[in-house]
């Protein structure tokens, strides 16, 4: 079982918070996608042919790839990749580009799922975060993927954005839940060094919003989320029964992925590897047959880390059992002994052979993680 991911690094327009590659550069797109296939033709045996359970088109913006760019990429995957016949394949999206004109000219593409980047309703955040798309556009691009028959569809949103007040918060929530999407993903901001949010927080221009009122607005979201009869699968994740993000459920089960394209990562169980975030680096190297990423070769104590990281996370949670298979009765032993005070906290439960967040120690996880680790 095995994924790929395809990185598509452009945007119309880059917003103050995401320190994501992307650039502005929409003359590029066609060298990319041809690198891509290239690279996707390079790497067709990394996934030992294993069943491609997932693909996903994430960025920056794959919105602003046509018809005949997603096809290109599609026939190369097909040709070349054992994909499963239900596999899942989704699309990031900016709502501005979701124009029915755009949703009939991918009708014909094996898409089964959408993921939706609206960050929030309010056009006063919007703007500030200079977002491309209004309130209402994001609410007409949800309807328009519905009227074109997307049955799956996953929406993002950010709490804690500058000057967002709890009432505000709610009333976005109050929005997402009249929107009847299957998924939704809500990450708290953060201030990622480097972005033109994080320096204007520097120069005291923002009005940051503060932990204790972050930790509010992730319980009523939470409180809301269950009430409107989402599951809560993973931290910053909720979505109705059966609608889980099967290819970010794969990250957290340590499933193998390739990611292709420049900036992807990709990893095989051993080891991680990641391609060079500049676009034109990456078509060069692609052209001339040069080298284009880094690789690290796990040890066992990274990869017992990079479990305890992503499966704390989630509502399953830490698994001994598989600790004990995977890294060595050490390991477990080790996992068991740090998580004992968490657990008389009640921050920690232990259920079986699983160790999991309580409600009061998601707001925690961070500090949890940090102890449950190997160093
Ligand atoms: C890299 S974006 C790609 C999706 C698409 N381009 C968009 O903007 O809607 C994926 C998601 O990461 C989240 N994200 C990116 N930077 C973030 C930050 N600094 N804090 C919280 N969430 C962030 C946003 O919710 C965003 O939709
Ligand atoms: S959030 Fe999305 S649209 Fe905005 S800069 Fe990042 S990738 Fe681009």
């Amino acid at each position: 079982m095995a994924g790929i991911y395809i990185h598509i690094p452009f945007c119309k327009q880059r917003c103050t918070y995401c320190d994501f590659y992307t650039q502005v550069a929409p003359h590029l797109i066609p060298e990319i996608v041809d690198c891509i296939n290239r690279e996707l033709n390079l790497r067709k045996d990394y996934l030992k042919n294993s069943p491609i359970e997932t693909i996903y088109f994430g960025g920056g913006t794959p919105s602003v790839l046509n018809n005949s760019q997603f096809m290109a990429i599609f026939s190369t995957i097909f040709s070349l990749y054992n994909v499963n016949p239900d596999a899942e394949i989704t699309f990031e999206a900016n709502p501005d580009d979701l124009s029915p004109e755009f949703l009939d000219s991918i009708a014909s593409l094996p898409f089964n799922r959408i993921s939706i980047g609206i960050q929030s309703f309010d056009d006063e955040d919007l703007k500030r975060i200079n977002r491309r798309h209004r309130g209402i556009q994001a609410i007409n691009a949800v309807k328009k993927c519905q009227d074109h028959g997307f049955n799956n569809i996953s929406i993002d949103l950010i709490y804690g954005l500058p000057s967002q007040t709890i009432e505000r918060w709610k009333n976005q929530l109050n929005i997402a839940f009249q929107l009847n999407v299957q998924h939704i993903s809500a990450y708290g901001l953060t201030y990622e060094e480097g972005t033109r949010l994080w320096k204007q927080r520097e120069m005291g221009k923002v009005d940051v919003v503060m932990d204790d009122e972050m930790i509010i607005m992730y319980d009523i979201m939470l409180q809301k989320m269950i009430e409107n009869g989402f599951e809560a699968y993973e931290i910053s994740n909720f979505s109705l029964p059966g609608y889980h993000s099967r290819h970010n459920s794969a990250y957290w089960e340590l499933n193998p992925y390739l990611g292709v394209g420049p900036s992807a990562h990709s990893y095989d169980g051993n080891s991680r590897q990641w391609n060079i975030s500049s676009n034109k680096k990456y078509i060069n190297a692609l052209k001339n047959d040069e080298s284009f990423f880094e690789k690290e070769v796990l040890t066992l104590n990274e990869r017992y880390n990079d479990y305890v990281m992503v499966a704390l996370r989630t509502v399953k949670g830490i698994d001994l059992k598989l600790i004990e298979a995977n890294f060595g009765v050490e390991f477990k032993n080790y996992c068991t002994k740090n998580s004992t005070q968490f657990i008389e906290m009640n921050k920690l439960k232990y259920n079986e052979h699983l160790l999991s967040l309580t409600k009061e120690g998601i707001h925690i996880s961070n500090l949890i993680i940090g102890e449950l680790m190997y160093v």
